[in-house]
């Protein structure tokens, strides 16, 4: 009989009447099944693992007692959407090994158990020892509030880290970029530079201040923005005369751009630079802490950052009176008098003492998060060596990447491609994700100006085709690293 499945799966599925000693056969040329019993219209009927077969033949059945001789059991089986959570208590009320899926035209495909040892995210907080101590300081001060003694401790503690003079700490990684825009001028029917290769919110706040987006492409060598792109973009609209009011350079996946090159030319032009390190923490450029090249930058505290505050961010520079102007906008502008005087539009963007409090205990352990990271970036490398068409994200001489998250991209001749890739990784509870979709492609951004690394070479375009991030917090297991890196090793070898 012919059983409608995928060839690949055409081995493991048999009916009822095939004899104990075929499917002993079976199960050792398929490596251990289990075997899918299906009727004869291809409906799962029962699953049969070795230990079945061991039953049977225990109980005295011969080579020729067919599988039908087995009692009967409702198989238990899943839908390909089904969530993670729902198969790990399948796995453990029905304490079995292996569940099939069936997907919409009905084809099954075998999970097993210890392919799955429970959902592994992209990047997850990771709380030192002192966090609690220092919230529970603000708590016995009731300082239960937007700023505090725990905000003024973490803006003097990440001034020292980040080599800025002068910090304030915000609710967001975003609040940080749109009042670095504002500071930097950025206003109405202005042009403002942003990398296309990065996360929206590198760019939204132009948005806010009704300025309009140009992207840049990035370089192969850094991943971040192109100076060459950057050059012709600047030439071409000093030509124009409609040069930009800002540039926005990110640093992205815990690596700084090139930032001799790119300020060099921003200088040369007399455009100020807006440093998005919300990715970059821990980095360094040529010896010096990432975050401290910008005008003014911005630094994230999002709970999936390297360190996190759950939600946070900050703006820094070493011109104080930028700094001093941000505090006054964070705090809804409001004028120092007694009575509510307003003389500016104002924000609520303050950090709270609560979560500067975290922010404090997690800038004590940020250099462990980053030789972590790091480690588990070479461990991904050191399993997955030898495979051609896997190019990890190149940290060149005299960078120093945080690895925040570990990124590559994967030949399009590959067997898989990186869909398919994280959809077959997402079956056994692992979150991959793209790299990031470039701006100049994202709907929201349509008819905005795109300048390419190349004239026929977009190289963000690539880098998102070909190109995924894999689960890197720093609370990872070895194991769970090692059992990542095996699982793409076997679908890269199809
Ligand atoms: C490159 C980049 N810029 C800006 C942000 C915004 O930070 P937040 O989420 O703290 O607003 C993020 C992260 O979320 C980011 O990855």
């Amino acid at each position: 009989m012919t059983v409608p499945v995928a060839t690949s799966l055409a081995r493991l599925c048999v009916t009822s009447d095939l004899s104990l000693a075929e499917a002993l056969q079976r199960l050792d040329e398929t490596g251990g099944g289990p075997l899918l019993v299906l009727d004869h219209d291809g409906r799962l009927l029962r699953l049969v693992t070795d230990g079945d077969l061991r039953r049977m033949i225990l109980a005295g059945s011969g080579n020729d007692a067919a599988l039908s001789l087995l009692p009967p059991v409702t198989p238990v089986a899943a839908r390909m959407d089904t969530s993670v959570a729902e198969l790990e208590a399948l796995f453990a009320t029905h304490r079995i090994t292996a569940i099939p899926r069936l997907d919409a035209e009905g084809r099954p495909r075998v999970l097993e158990r210890r392919e799955f040892s429970g959902p592994v995210l992209l990047s997850t907080p990771h709380l030192g020892e002192l966090e609690q101590e220092f919230v529970q300081q603000a708590f016995d001060t009731n300082w239960i509030a937007p700023l505090g003694p725990q905000v003024e401790g973490f803006e003097r503690e990440l001034a020292d880290y980040s080599n800025n003079a002068h910090v304030a700490a915000l609710s967001s990684g975003t609040a940080a970029l749109h009042l670095g825009l504002i500071l930097l001028g950025v206003k109405d029917g202005d042009r403002v530079y942003c990398p296309s290769f990065t996360f929206a919110a590198s760019a939204n706040p132009i948005r806010y201040e009704r300025a309009e987006p140009v992207f840049i492409d990035s370089e192969t060598e850094t991943w971040n923005m192109s100076p060459a792109a950057l050059e012709r973009a600047l030439s071409r609209d000093a030509a124009r005369g409609k040069l930009p009011s800002a540039v926005v350079i990110a640093n992205l996946y815990g690596q700084s751009a090139d930032m001799d090159p790119l300020l060099e030319l921003c200088d040369s032009y007399g455009v100020p630079v807006l440093e998005d390190a919300a990715e970059s923490l821990g980095a360094t450029y040529k010896g010096r802490k990432s975050g401290s090249f910008g005008k003014l930058s911005a630094f994230s505290f999002n709970g999936n950052k390297i360190i996190t505050t759950s939600g946070g961010g900050a703006l820094c520079s070493d011109d104080e009176e930028l700094i001093a102007r941000a505090r006054f906008l964070s705090t809804q502008a409001r004028e120092p008098a007694a009575h509510y005087e307003h003389k500016h539009i104002g924000y609520n963007y303050r950090m709270s003492n609560i979560l500067a409090g975290i922010g404090r205990g997690q800038l004590k352990v940020l250099d462990e998060r980053v030789a972590r990271r790091r480690e588990i970036f070479e461990l991904y490398r050191s399993v997955l060596a030898g495979i051609e068409g896997i190019e990890w994200m190149p940290e060149p001489e005299g960078y120093f990447s945080t690895r925040w998250l570990t990124t590559a991209t994967f030949k399009r001749e590959m067997g898989q491609n990186p869909v398919q890739l994280l959809e077959a990784l997402k079956v056994v509870g692992i979150e991959v994700r793209p790299l990031w979709k470039p701006m100049h492609r994202q709907p929201v951004f349509a008819g905005c100006e795109y300048v390419s690394h190349g004239e026929n070479h977009s190289v963000s375009d690539d880098l998102f085709d070909c190109g995924l991030c894999l689960p890197s917090g720093s609370n990872m297991s070895d194991e769970t690293v090692i059992r990542i890196a095996e699982q793409l090793r076997y679908l890269l070898a199809g």
